[in-house]
């Protein structure tokens, strides 16, 4: 797939209210009036601290959870209005990458059948060709050789190597864009780099485009071209990558960096993030 068959992902005017979870408070906006745009294979991070309303809208991108107001469209079909057939196809179009990899998979599946099941659910890949083609996906995310993978549960595998088995699952489906909500954030810190180089290499390679979450806007330099910035739901500072991160405009991004005990904040070129950890495994 060419970058140039995926259509934009529109965010457009979304609202999401929630009843408050404090009790006697009433209702209040997880995010409020927020609208970008994700062209083809563009990698767009969303940056905000906790409770900026992050997840609320990798929920709505992905369809599990409905906006209160405003819509998501991709390409011209308003996302909301999908049924049937249109709906599978989304679904297989945005995949989701979790933050938590022990609860993302099925304790009493194995590798082989997680990565083969959106094979059969979406493409309807027969048996014969679905394990050459896990086999390949273990690999291209780094779980090689494959066959030393395949018939592993969850809890044989390392922190690393769950997360890399939920990307490997969500490129089964062939997705044209995959939303990671702070993917390696609840990974060791020797392990964070080489996820977060993985999705940038799946980008480039298979053309996808990338919304890549985390309330770290260090790492955001690394994957991504473009930076959002979220604070209390609504988005404060939006830009090219290297512009908000040596000049930003909004007051709470300033905050975002000032909070960074990092010696490159100010510099040129992003530190490789291979060399800030071992190769992930
Ligand atoms: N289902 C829900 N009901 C009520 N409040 C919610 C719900 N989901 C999230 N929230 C609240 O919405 C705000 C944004 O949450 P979330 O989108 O998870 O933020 P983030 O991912 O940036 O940490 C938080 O205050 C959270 O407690
Ligand atoms: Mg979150």
């Amino acid at each position: 797939m060419t970058a140039s068959s995926v259509p934009p992902l529109t965010v457009d005017h979304v609202t999401k209210t929630y009843a408050s979870r404090v009790r006697g408070r009433g209702s209040f906006h997880a995010c409020e009036d927020v609208s970008f745009e994700i062209t083809p294979g563009a990698a767009v991070s969303l940056v905000g601290a906790s409770g900026s309303g992050k997840s609320t809208l990798a929920k709505i991108i992905t369809g599990v959870e409905h906006p209160s107001s405003g819509s998501i469209r991709f390409g011209d079909v308003g996302v909301g209005k999908l049924r049937g057939k249109a709906l599978r196809s989304y679904r297989s179009d945005v995949q989701m990458v979790f933050q938590d990899p022990y609860g993302a998979l099925n304790p009493l599946h194995t590798v082989e059948y997680m990565v083969g099941r959106p094979l059969q659910n979406f493409l309807k890949m027969p048996a014969a060709r679905a394990r050459d083609r896990i086999t390949e996906l273990l690999e291209t995310v780094g779980l090689a050789p494959a066959g030393q993978f395949l018939g592993k549960l969850p809890h044989q595998l390392s922190g690393g190597q769950r997360q890399r088995v939920v990307i490997a699952r969500a490129l089964a489906a062939d997705p044209k864009l995959i939303v990671a909500d702070e993917p390696a954030s609840m990974l060791d810190v020797s392990l964070r780099a080489g996820v977060l180089d993985l999705l940038v290499k799946l980008r480039v390679d298979h053309g996808l485009s990338l919304l890549y979450i985390t309330h770290d806007l260090l790492s955001a330099r690394v994957v991504t071209d473009e930076i959002l910035v979220l604070h209390e739901g609504k988005l404060v500072e939006r830009g090219n990558t290297k512009r908000v991160l040596q000049n930003p405009q909004d007051a709470y991004t300033v905050q975002l960096l000032d909070a960074i005990p990092n010696p490159f904040a100010a510099g040129d070129a992003a530190p490789p993030a291979s060399t800030a950890a071992d190769d992930g495994r």
